[in-house]
């Protein structure tokens, strides 16, 4: 399976050496793919089985885009991972899909893993399954959903931070249905946290999952990396 942090605009490159360092010590007990995504400014060259990705970066190598990072700085670290399409760059930083698609096509072009982000906001949901699934494919266009390096992220808007989550049953349709959009693995993100990770890891066409707040101690990330393990020796 895969269990993804996303560390969003939390710790300090002291502190995510450190969370790092931890975090790497479970991963290399762990059958589990590891990755992390920290700030921009604690990005390093992390010689670790933890898999280090950029949160951002600009389809670019370098130049005039003040405040972004573009391949020439990914590359100093050796980078080859990247989260695309998050919730929060596409609503609060207002990312359009089609700019999107662009940064898509751009670090595909480079050989990134990339973790492509999609889900809907509360009035989606609330409009019902038809309108919610109507909203997530508009964000698969432009896409390449069979780039063999592609991780897809399925996190309803509403459920990150908020403490919400969708029920399992709401998890495992959707997810169901994403799975006939592309062969990727499939995680889900929205409020993921020590006490709800091995129900959501058991459903069905769940691959793994992206945590954002509750990862951020090194500590419960290494429970949930556990926990991972315990299940697929059960599963086997
Ligand atoms: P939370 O786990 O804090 O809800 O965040 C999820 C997320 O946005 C991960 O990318």
């Amino acid at each position: 399976m895969i269990i993804a942090a996303n560390l969003k605009t939390n710790l300090t490159r002291h502190d995510t050496a450190l969370y790092i360092e931890e975090v790497d010590k479970c991963a290399k007990q762990s059958k589990q793919e590891v990755l992390v995504f920290p700030a921009i400014s604690s990005l390093d060259s992390f010689e670790t089985k933890v898999e280090v990705g950029t949160q951002n970066a600009y389809p670019t190598v370098k130049g005039a885009f003040t405040g972004e990072i573009g391949l020439e700085q990914l590359e100093e670290f050796s980078i080859k991972t990247i989260l695309i399409g998050h919730s929060e760059r596409r609503h609060v930083l207002g990312e359009t899909q089609e700019f999107i698609a662009q940064k898509f096509h751009y670090f595909k072009e480079q050989g990134f893993k990339i973790v492509y982000c999609v889900g809907e906001p509360k009035e989606k949901r609330e409009a019902g399954k038809d309108a919610t699934l109507e909203y997530i494919s508009a964000q698969y266009e432009g896409i390449d959903t069979n780039y063999e390096n592609l991780i897809i992220a399925y996190e309803p808007v509403w459920a990150i931070g908020t403490g919400l989550t969708p029920t399992l049953e709401d998890i495992q349709e959707i997810h169901t249905q994403l799975k006939q959009k592309s062969p990727a693995p499939l995680l889900y993100g929205g409020s993921v946290k020590v006490n709800n990770i091995k129900d959501v890891l058991r459903v069905k066409n769940v691959d793994g999952v992206l945590v954002g707040s509750a990862a951020l101690y090194a500590e419960h990330f290494c429970t949930m990396i556990a926990y991972a393990d315990e299940l697929q020796l059960k599963e086997k």
